[in-house]
């Protein structure tokens, strides 16, 4: 009897998830930095920002909800392109060859686990063990002031830039919107998306190591 093989199965099933999710996910990332901007506002700003959040506890728990499930299938998918890949290679190349793609595809594989752990440590640092729980400022800029915690902040951002580029870029192809003619502006708003966010959060803690931002 022959198995109709389901979206999750097959290589292409399995990139247009990673694609899916990665978008969830990025427009999350988009809007999570936007609200951070408040920083530069001041602490009533940004306390207001996060107290305004809180008050819909129906916007935050969809939110969490929806980037748990996005989260998952992101990883879950790139863990089983990852070993099928490594099951198809057989040996490992004698010469490495560096075909774009060969690039992008291990760029991701590092840049990725790297990420998870930021993620862990952000969620531990700032929503699950905030030292002044309900002053966000005062976490973020006392959080800043040690070179050691925003030196893991700049590390991990920079990861998700070459993970952004990489993955929005590979993303439209996955997702079938790949043409000589197009592929400029594909490189151009992947360049743009990631240069951007990468940059702004960056900036965060560099302005407070730098006394831009003092508490
Ligand atoms: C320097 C950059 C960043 C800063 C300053 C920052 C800041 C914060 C702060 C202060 C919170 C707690 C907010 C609150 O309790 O109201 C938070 C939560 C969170 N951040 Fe970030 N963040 C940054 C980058 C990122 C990145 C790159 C991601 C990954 C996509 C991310 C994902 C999250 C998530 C999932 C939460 C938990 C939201 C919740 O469930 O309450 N953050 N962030």
């Amino acid at each position: 009897m022959q198995r109709a093989l389901t979206l999750h199965q097959t290589t292409i099933g399995k990139k247009v998830l990673m694609a899916v999710s990665g978008a969830i996910i990025v427009g999350f990332t988009i809007g999570h930095f936007l609200g951070n901007l408040n920083l530069y506002l001041g602490p009533e700003a940004l306390n207001g920002y996060a107290e305004f959040l809180h008050s819909l506890p129906a916007l935050v728990w969809g939110t969490r909800l929806v980037l748990l499930f996005a989260f998952g299938v992101h990883v879950a998918s790139a863990y089983s392109l990852w070993t099928r890949n490594r099951q198809a290679r057989g040996s490992r190349y004698k010469q490495r060859k560096d075909l774009a793609t060969d690039y992008a595809a291990r760029t991701m594989y590092w840049t990725g686990p790297i990420l998870l752990l930021y993620l862990v440590y952000h969620l531990l640092h700032f929503t699950i063990l905030p030292a002044h729980p309900g002053d966000v400022y005062r976490n973020v800029v006392e959080g800043f002031q040690d070179p050691l915690i925003a030196g893991v902040y700049i590390v991990g951002n920079l990861a998700l830039g070459f993970h952004l580029f990489h993955g929005i870029f590979s993303a439209f192809q996955s997702l079938g919107a790949n043409h000589p003619r197009y592929n400029r502006y594909r490189r151009d708003l992947a360049i743009a998306i990631s240069a951007l966010i990468t940059i702004g959060n960056v900036s965060f803690p560099v302005s407070v190591l730098t006394g831009v931002v003092t508490l």
